[in-house]
């Protein structure tokens, strides 16, 4: 491949690595399996490691976590809370140890702390003289959100430390998790344990939080004052004897042997555990040595996660439903025979696209074998023929939309020259219910004008009761109507007033993204937005039909600009954008007037940590800050990194310049 061709395949795997992180991370909603996902991340990786030029800063390597919400205050932690690499097999567990003995040197003798590895949350605990005084979940590996209020409700953790061993300043950390047979209580509200547990803790209010059963096991340490522990072994002790939970399972052993044989006896006794467990990780013991060893990007060299194989079960086909989604695509599901997979009872499975039903000839009454890995939609693995009934029939697709009757269709790709596995609805605008429920869903979502109080539920409820039929009937809602109908009081009312009000003044990008045109997610509105500046220059392309034009932006292509000639080839999305304008208060891209740095100077020296200097640059003018190339009087902030240039930072001192660092202009944007 040219080097021009790689860079775009790269730039192809890693949007949609962004997307499943997405999906994962920050919506509870994944939409593929672990196993896929570690598969794409090191197809990412090798081609990257094979060509150097590729590696960025969007490398998977690079990033961790979700954002944290937007409704509880951050807090930067003081060592990063990273993850840890994955290893698969006995290979990955001996390239892991060469590597090691690499970066040491060869004759060094150690051991390994091996620690079972729940599938939960993490969570951080800081202890200032024997008190809890914060704890904070992990965000996105280096900001994370306060959460104190909501952790003291979990009985496991402790508020107050008696122990007279227990350090002056320590942060603690540990799994927040669920147990298998309390989850059986909340199947129907989270996909698995471990949404349970994440949606639990990122409640604002601490009772609801209580009201789920949640535990906590402590591993590890963030912070602490005079470290004098020598081994990882030594510290779980330590947290035993102060008062944390701790596993059971714990334990060390010496070499890779040891620890491929553990791992095959664990994992066939992984069932009868009372959480889930989705591995096993394995630390070097020596702290020592784990400081020498010290990171990578983002996982430590030293620790390792031995993950187990996904999980499956036979069950029952009961029938196929077809889900019609915001973009026509009709998604079938299979309903089964309720099953417990590994602790989950799952009902559900899906079938992704007709395609799949017809390599694998699944059809209705079949005894399948499904897997679920992680906590995403439990899928079909194969069908068991031995059990097939004579007179079973093949599942017919439907060519028709179940939703509004249209012709469905398979679109042909002209790049890759095949059919697309997935048949659409050929309508796929407001003339069809289903697809016009979920665009307003997307109307509303978080990353386009995020109303709050205004959730999927209350979408399909407006609905029905013809409150809502188009993404403008938002802003024009009749609240007489509402105030009167069930669960809906005087507060929730005047809630759903201001956030609606709140919603109407966004971003040219934003808006952009919410209307729903199919290829241009959050990425594409932003090149869109950022080249046309404002909402009257896009509705003069659209009124114009002046879409080639747009072939000039870099990162819009031959795909994005027919699925938005096509969008707008319908009149009733041109009235829905136009009537929407003219509610709406649709800022212009680059000049969001007042944003927090208003008024305020700013100035780079030094390297900053994990940001460039061009991305430190926007950050400021996104917020209305302005940045200059000299240190003057007019200067307010000069921001250092390392190595900052003395001269700058002499002169910012004699003209009585803030002297900041990054995380204080982090702060300032808080
Ligand atoms: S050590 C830098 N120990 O796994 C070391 N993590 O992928 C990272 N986890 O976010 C943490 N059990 O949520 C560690 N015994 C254990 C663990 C463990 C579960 C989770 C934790 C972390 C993730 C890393």
């Amino acid at each position: 491949m040219k080097k021009n061709e790689l860079k775009k395949f790269y730039n192809r795997k890693l949007k949609e690595f962004k997307k499943h992180n997405e999906l994962y991370y920050e919506k509870s909603r994944p939409a593929i399996n672990d196993a896929e996902y570690d598969k794409l991340k090191k197809e990412l990786l090798d081609l990257e490691n094979k060509h150097n030029f590729l590696k960025n800063r969007y490398s998977p390597d690079k990033t961790i976590g979700y954002t944290p919400s937007k409704s509880f205050e951050k807090y930067n932690h003081r060592v990063p809370m990273l993850s840890l690499s994955n290893a698969f097999d006995l290979e990955d567990l001996k390239n892991f140890e060469k590597k090691i003995l690499n970066y040491l040197n060869k004759n060094v003798q150690f051991n390994y702390s091996v620690e079972p590895k729940i599938d939960g949350i993490s969570a951080s605990l800081t202890y200032k003289n024997k008190k809890l005084e914060i704890g904070v979940s992990r965000g996105d590996g280096k900001r994370g959100e306060v959460i104190t209020e909501n952790l003291k409700t979990i009985k496991d953790i402790p508020l107050e430390i008696s122990d007279t061993s227990f350090p002056d300043e320590i942060e603690i950390r540990g799994e927040i998790f669920i147990k298998k047979k309390d989850f059986l209580n909340l199947k129907d509200d989270f996909a698995n344990p471990r949404n349970a547990a994440s949606g639990s803790l990122r409640q604002k209010n601490p009772n609801e939080t209580k009201k789920i059963p949640l535990n906590f096991i402590a591993y590890t340490f963030g912070y602490i004052k005079n470290n004098n522990f020598d081994y990882q072994s030594e510290f779980l002790k330590n947290l035993k004897k102060w008062g944390f939970k701790t596993n059971k399972y714990n334990k060390t052993l010496d070499s890779i042997d040891e620890l491929a044989q553990f791992h095959t006896k664990f994992e066939n006794t992984r069932f009868d555990l009372e959480y889930d467990v989705d591995g096993l990780v394995y630390k070097v013991n020596d702290i020592n040595l784990q400081n020498r060893l010290g990171f990578t990007s983002n996982a430590p060299r030293w620790a390792i996660a031995h993950k187990f194989s996904a999980v499956s079960a036979n069950t029952k086909i009961l029938n196929i439903d077809i889900q019609v989604g915001r973009t026509g695509a009709l998604t079938p599901v299979a309903k089964v025979e309720p099953v417990n997979v590994g602790g989950v009872v799952v009902s559900n499975a899906t079938l992704h696209n007709e395609d799949e039903i017809t390599r694998k000839d699944i059809r209705v009454n079949d005894i399948v074998k499904i897997e679920r890995a992680g906590d995403v939609i439990p899928h079909v693995i194969e069908v068991d023929r031995t059990k097939r009934s004579k007179n079973s029939k093949i599942f017919i697709f439907p060519k028709k939309c179940p939703s509004c009757g249209s012709n469905t269709v398979k679109e042909y790709n002209k790049t890759t020259k095949k059919y697309d596995a997935v048949r659409r609805c050929s309508n796929d605008g407001f003339g069809c219910e289903r697809i016009a429920i979920e665009k307003i869903k997307h109307f509303i979502s978080k990353d386009a004008l995020n109303i709050e109080g205004l959730g999927k539920k209350v979408v399909e409820n407006f609905w029905e009761l013809n409150l809502i039929k188009m993404p403008q009937d938002i802003f024009n809602l009749n609240f007489n109507i509402i105030r009167k109908l069930d669960g809906w009081g005087e507060t929730s009312v005047k809630n759903l007033k201001a956030s609606i009000e709140k919603a109407k003044k966004t971003t040219l990008q934003r808006f952009i993204y919410s209307i729903g045109i199919r290829h241009i997610g959050i990425e594409n509105a932003k090149l869109l937005s950022d080249n046309f500046g404002n909402i009257s220059s896009f509705i003069k392309i659209i009124k114009n039909k002046q879409f080639d034009k747009l072939i000039n932006i870099d990162g819009i292509g031959e795909t994005q600009l027919n699925s938005l000639k096509n969008f707008f080839s319908d009149q009733l999305n041109v009235r829905i954008v136009t009537e929407l304008q003219n509610v709406m208060h649709i800022q212009n891209q680059s000049l969001v007037k007042d944003g927090v740095l208003k008024n305020k100077s700013f100035m780079f020296t030094g390297k900053l940590e994990g940001i460039s200097r061009a991305e430190a640059k926007s950050l400021v003018e996104k917020n209305s800050g302005i940045t200059l190339s000299n240190v003057g009087k007019n200067l307010n902030y000069l921001v250092t990194g390392s190595k900052p240039t003395k001269r700058k930072v002499d002169k910012a001192k004699t003209l009585g310049v803030n002297i900041i660092s990054l995380e204080d202009l982090k702060k300032l944007l808080n």
